[in-house]
């Protein structure tokens, strides 16, 4: 009986001698990546901080999902990595872990965007979230192994929490887009 593996960052699950894709576009890494590059083009302090702690958190996943796939992979068998599909990811990886989605794809930034435009930018975070949200749903549904499926869980709680507060980011960002505003100096703080 082969344990169901989840590999990180484009993670994978085995179970039964099937390998998903975890979806690496729609990873941990590649959110963490893409609200951290974000935020600097934010136009309030609210949003701002809002996409910081959401990457830094984005990013503690990550490892969540890198540590359990070691857990579940160290002391393989030949048998249990040829069994569960494991054995093309084996040839180029060991049981190392690696940045890759399960069909060897390595990550990617063109997974992410980084706009420039506050609305632009929060409506991607959103969508995000809802991808990310609906990626664990298919895991959950693809494992019964309870040490797997309560951190499935619970970071799926988080994608629906980062949904709400990207939404919130967003109010405040067209708010503030929308008030007449007075500057001082030059908006954009240009030397021309
Ligand atoms: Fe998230």
């Amino acid at each position: 009986m082969i344990k169901p593996t989840i590999a990180y960052p484009c993670f994978s699950l085995v179970k039964n001698d099937t390998l998903l894709e975890y979806g690496g576009p729609d990873g941990e890494l590649g959110a963490s990546l893409r609200y951290l590059s974000q935020k600097f083009t934010m136009v309030t302090p609210e949003a701002k901080a809002t996409l910081n702690d959401i990457a830094t958190e984005e990013f503690a996943h990550a490892e969540m999902m890198a540590t359990i796939f070691h857990q579940l992979t160290q002391g393989l068998t030949k048998e249990q990595i040829i069994d569960s599909g494991l054995d093309a990811y084996y040839v180029n990886h060991g049981l190392g872990v690696y940045p890759a989605s399960a069909a060897g794809i390595p990550f990617s930034a063109c997974a992410l965007q980084s706009k420039g435009d506050p609305i632009t930018d929060l409506y991607e975070d959103m969508a995000a979230e809802q991808k990310a949200r609906s990626t664990y749903e298919y895991l959950i549904d693809l494992t019964d192994d309870p040490d797997v499926l309560a951190p499935l869980r619970f970071l799926r709680e988080r994608e629906v929490v980062h949904f709400q507060r990207f939404g919130e980011a967003l109010d405040i960002a067209r708010d503030y887009l929308n008030q007449q505003h007075y500057f001082f100096m030059n908006k954009y703080g240009c030397d021309d």
